[in-house]
């Protein structure tokens, strides 16, 4: 049967990537039906520091872009990592179940950690094996991501394959990474060859969920574009980066396809689309943003509702995390 689990880093606010290319897919896969799993990942965010007063406040703050994005307790376990305790001792059996050659691989660290890479933390190094167990914690099959996350789900596979073969069982599952939709990758606004970013210095390449209608306009109105019109067809996009964003943006924010965003919208010049947009991001955003700031004045309750997803997830996470140890010869009480 399909589980999904996925997970967003409490490292700083939402933007508008976040919520496209994860917390909107989460939610439809919630409303399909399907058994549904997010976490708060509280334990990869300290890979770099952390205010504690910042993380508790990002912590919350997530968790109410969850619940105002359409994430429902009641239907998906919604829990914050460092609550289940599975997480860190099932990462540490990843640990030594991944070479250094794929950790040395793997892109985001070489990004996070620079050119000064010998001032990185040990847990930034290991965090895709944390990853690969957050997944495999709860047999999930299904991960939700979007582009950049490609890489880990991948790693995720192959710690689940070396672990069967070392161990001689089939006990971990080949998760699928879930990669859909017109808004995988959505670009800064200000360098349509740059991913939208929390860490991006400039404030005006994303758009944050917290951004109240006048942020959210200003912003599009003042977004990089080249100075031909939009076309009618998805091949006239080839080498502009800049206006498929925001086609793309368009595309997930409306539901429609790229196809039908530019059938309409084809022929237009930018500064008639760009309201366009503006409208749509606003009516679909704004409203989210109120909810978010309303939470948010409830922290015991959004504290609250984490505390029973650990709950319900450290009931499925515990015979797994049992079951591996036994798998791998550690003694231990039935
Ligand atoms: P994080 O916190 O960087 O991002 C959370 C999710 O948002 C997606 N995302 C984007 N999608 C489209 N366009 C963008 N510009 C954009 N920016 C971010 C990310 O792809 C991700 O899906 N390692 C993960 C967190 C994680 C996780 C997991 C995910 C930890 N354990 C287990 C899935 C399963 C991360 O750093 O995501």
């Amino acid at each position: 049967t399909p589980r999904v689990f996925s997970g967003i880093q409490p490292s700083g606010g939402l933007t508008l990537g976040n919520y496209l290319g994860a917390i909107k897919r989460f939610v439809d896969m919630q409303d399909s039906g399907i058994e549904t799993i997010y976490c708060v990942v509280d334990m990869h965010a300290i890979t770099v520091w952390q205010d504690p007063e910042a993380l508790r406040r990002q912590t919350r703050e997530l968790t109410a872009g969850y619940l105002a994005s359409g994430l429902d307790p009641q239907k998906s376990i919604l829990f914050n990592q460092s609550q289940v305790a599975g997480h860190a001792q099932l990462g540490w059996i990843f640990n030594c179940v991944a070479r250094l050659g794929w950790m040395n691989r793997m892109t985001q660290f070489k990004d996070k950690a620079g050119k000064n890479a010998e001032k990185a933390s040990l847990g930034l190094y290991a965090y895709p094996a944390l990853m690969a167990a957050d997944i495999l914690l709860y047999h999930a099959t299904h991960v939700p991501v979007g582009e950049d996350q490609k890489q880990h789900v991948e790693l995720t596979r192959d710690i689940a394959a070396k672990f069967n073969h070392d161990y001689g069982t089939e006990f971990f599952p080949m998760t699928e990474p879930v990669i859909e939709g017109a808004a995988t990758r959505v670009m800064s606004l200000r360098d349509g060859s740059k991913k939208m970013s929390k860490s991006d210095p400039s404030d005006a390449s994303r758009i944050n969920m917290t951004d109240d209608a006048d942020a959210i306009a200003k912003k599009i109105r003042k977004a990089k574009t080249d100075p031909d019109g939009l076309p009618s067809e998805v091949k006239g996009l080839e080498g502009r980066p800049e206006a498929r964003n925001l086609v793309n943006i368009y595309s997930a924010l409306s539901g429609q396809g790229v196809d039908e965003v530019l059938a309409m919208a084809g022929g237009k010049q930018f500064s008639e689309f760009k309201p366009m947009l503006v409208d749509l991001a606003v009516d679909k955003l704004a409203p989210i943003s109120t909810e978010m700031a309303r939470l948010m004045q409830d922290p015991a309750q959004i504290d609250a509702i984490l505390a029973a997803g650990s709950d319900r997830a450290r009931a499925i996470a515990d015979p797994i995390l049992q079951k591996t140890y036994e798998i791998v010869g550690m003694v231990g009480a039935k």
